[in-house]
């Protein structure tokens, strides 16, 4: 079994989508470990994103995280962060492929629905960003 960090993105829960993903999740096979809905502020969306500091789209893209509230989950499944990466399909929802999350509910690169980590020390990273080790039991 293994782990991985989720977000379900501001514009999904806005959009009321998140009830169909988190469908979508279930379907999939994950098992949710932790859940919450959280606002994140610009600066704790600042701290999460802090490796895309220098890239060019990293004020646009903490704005954005920090603009409306967002749900954070912990996804249990063998392999679960290469399954949670191929359900939600590439970055820009134009370039996913069928059948995927951001192909259906993303509208944008910036607004791409979800957010999962990208390797185990990532994953790592993440979790504990915003679940407590009690909340991983
Ligand atoms: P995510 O998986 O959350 O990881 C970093 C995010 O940066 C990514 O999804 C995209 O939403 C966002 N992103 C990547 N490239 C761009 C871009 N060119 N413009 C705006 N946002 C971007």
């Amino acid at each position: 079994m293994e782990r991985t960090f989720a977000i379900i993105k501001p514009d999904a829960v806005e959009s009321r989508l998140a009830g169909q993903i988190l469908a979508r999740i279930e379907g999939a096979g994950f098992t949710v470990r932790a859940m919450r809905l959280q606002h994140l502020t610009k600066r704790e969306a600042e701290g999460f994103y802090a490796v895309h500091r220098e890239r060019p789209f990293f004020g646009e893209l903490t704005e954005f995280m920090s603009s409306g509230p967002c749900v954070l989950l912990c996804l249990e499944a063998p392999d679960a962060i290469r399954k949670w990466r191929d359900t939600m399909g590439a970055t820009d929802p134009g370039k996913a492929a069928a059948g995927t999350l951001r192909k259906d509910f993303g509208k944008s690169i910036g607004r791409n629905a979800t957010h999962g980590s990208d390797a185990p020390d990532t994953a790592a990273f993440e979790l504990g960003y915003f679940f407590r080790g009690l909340e991983l039991v």
